[in-house]
């Protein structure tokens, strides 16, 4: 048996930095992601751009760079009870790794969903997204929360995931058909491992006062967002996003001057509105426009800015796929 599974990038609309203080996130699952073509084996043995990752079925072994994330979801999976069948398969991506779309956490679902295929071990979606961050944390010892694993696995084609990170509710939002949501990758890498995340979640903690007016009014911008999008008020959507990247500018202190230079470039470009997405430190601008605006908007941000960009449609979450997808899609714009 051979199966192909693929999970989804994300980007987050809104909602940023408030993950791991169990606030509200709102992003959508994107059609750039991962994918795994895999078979049962006795021991997981994957391959991705010709670097080979080996472990035991269990996950033992000394595995380096993506190979940590392989062995923290084997482990994570191992203490859920999921018997000890190995993978053998291969890996490909047309998502950006280290562009602030979710590069990890869909790598670790979709590694996660083989490894439950093969060993017929079933776990609810939103255990497995909890399996999975874990598994991030295990991997890269950096604290983070659970938006990148929960977009991925609960995205929504045409709707964006309303996640309550205290309590797990969620709803899903339908996007007006006029608004386009375009991403632009600043071409500035980064990773939570060398980046200030934790700090910032530590001094989030101590109780810094800007950290936690950052995550108070994030959280009301998510409301606000929410009511926008159900009212079809997509201009109102500008200043909101506007509002949040000042915000993670100035009082989490996340944005870079790149991140500041792409969102500067988008406004002046006629989008609505536009803000760092994801960790920051580097990664990736989300803007938003008119469905008639969009390819122009991106054409003039990616010549002002940025290093390459998608105008991108909320995708279906993790699951599997029929045959290999990555022909279909189109690097640089789809
Ligand atoms: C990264 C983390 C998420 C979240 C975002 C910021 O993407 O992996 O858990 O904290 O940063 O919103």
């Amino acid at each position: 048996m051979t199966a192909t599974f693929w999970a989804p990038g994300r980007v987050n609309l809104i909602g940023e930095h408030t993950d791991y203080s169990g606030g509200l996130v709102l992003p959508i699952a994107i059609h750039l992601g991962i994918e795994l073509a895999v078979q049962p084996a006795e021991r997981i043995s994957l391959v991705s751009e010709g670097k080979a990752v080996e472990l035991s079925a269990g996950g033992g072994g000394d595995p380096r760079g993506w190979g940590r994330y392989v062995a923290a979801v084997a482990h994570e999976l191992a203490e859920l009870g999921r018997p000890a069948v190995g993978i053998e398969g291969m890996v490909e991506a047309d998502l950006p790794r280290g562009a602030g779309l979710g590069s990890s956490g869909a790598l670790e679902v979709v590694v996660a969903l083989a490894l439950c295929a093969v060993a017929k071990f079933q776990v609810a979606p939103i255990e497995l997204a909890q399996a999975c961050q874990r598994a991030e944390q295990r991997a890269v010892g950096v604290p983070s929360g659970i938006l990148d694993q929960a977009a991925s696995l609960l995205g929504r084609e045409g709707q964006a995931l309303l996640l309550d990170c205290g309590t797990l509710e969620r709803r899903w939002v339908e996007l007006p058909p006029q608004l386009a949501i375009l991403v632009v990758d600043s071409g500035e890498r980064h990773t939570h491992e060398a980046s200030g995340y934790a700090d910032r979640r530590a001094e989030l903690e101590a109780g810094d006062p800007r950290r936690v007016r950052h995550v108070a009014g994030e959280n009301a911008r998510v409301h606000e967002t929410v009511a926008a999008l159900e009212r079809n008020d997509i201009q109102a959507l500008g200043a909101i996003f506007r509002a949040s990247h000042a915000s993670l500018r100035d009082d989490y202190q996340v944005s870079t001057p790149t991140l500041d230079g792409v969102v500067a470039a988008a406004l002046a470009a006629g989008a609505l509105g536009a803000r760092m997405t994801g960790g920051g430190f580097g990664g990736s601008v989300v803007a938003i426009a008119e469905r008639g605006d969009a390819d122009g908007v991106l054409e003039r941000t990616l010549a002002r800015a940025g290093a390459q960009g998608w105008i991108v449609e909320a995708a279906g979450g993790a699951r599997t796929v029929a045959s290999r997808r990555r022909k279909d899609s189109r690097p640089g714009r789809a």
